[in-house]
């Protein structure tokens, strides 16, 4: 499964970098906003230079020939963008083109397999389902990378799943258990990957009784 980090904020990309294990990046308006962006184009240019890996730029436009104009620019900026484009007819439509001229997509803001499948006949590259904002509302996020999965699998789309509205790690894990491609996170949550309570103990066990050890063998 690649990792990818929900963020706009260049420190936060360069410390997941420095992990080694970070596959790329999405944004969307509101964390470009969050991030305090005021030239969207270098900074879409900077995050492609600190990351080797897919990055998602999101258009503003929503109407067909805006988001194609939109898309064009942003696919122009660095080989690793690809465009991020809502679900909406408009939207689809523009994955249509655009992928017919080969610019790679993300289509954004899916919550239902209906909306996966129309993604991924428009040849979307990815989907994005939005697993915590459906579980906010009572609805199961991962049972529906489950069903995008089945119905991916059972026509050979090569669209791929990325598992989006990450809000801790257990939607990371199940959605690995789910056959999601990407998990793209906030970085909070790629940290609280790391941790286990036991990790911590064992290893201050481990240290501290070297040191026992040393200071037994040196007195
Ligand atoms: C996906 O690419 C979106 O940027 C993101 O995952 C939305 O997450 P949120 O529901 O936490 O805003």
């Amino acid at each position: 499964m690649r990792f990818f980090l929900d963020t706009a904020d260049l420190t936060e990309i360069q410390e997941a970098v420095a992990y080694g294990i970070l596959d790329g990046v999405t944004t969307n308006p509101t964390l470009m906003a969050k991030a305090g962006v005021s030239d969207p184009e270098s900074h879409y240019r900077k995050i492609c230079e600190i990351v080797s890996g897919d990055v998602s730029a999101e258009v503003i436009a929503t109407d067909y020939e805006a988001m194609v104009e939109e898309a064009k620019q942003l696919a122009n900026i660095h080989p690793n963008i690809v465009v991020k484009i809502p679900m909406i007819p408009d939207g689809v439509k523009a994955i249509a083109t655009l992928s017919q001229l080969g610019i790679r997509t993300n289509c954004t803001l899916i919550f239902s397999p209906a909306q996966a499948l129309l993604a991924a006949k428009a040849g979307a590259t990815y989907v994005s389902p939005f697993l915590g904002r459906l579980d906010d509302i009572g609805h199961d996020g991962i049972a529906l990378i489950k069903q995008i999965r089945l119905i991916f699998d059972n026509y050979g789309f090569e669209t791929q799943i990325l598992a989006a509205s990450i809000r801790h790690p257990k939607h990371v894990i199940a959605s690995a258990e789910a056959g999601a491609d990407v998990a793209t996170m906030p970085f909070k949550v790629l940290q609280q990957l790391f941790k286990h309570p036991l990790t911590d103990i064992g290893l201050e066990r481990f240290l501290s009784d070297y040191r026992k050890h040393l200071e037994s063998t040196t007195s």
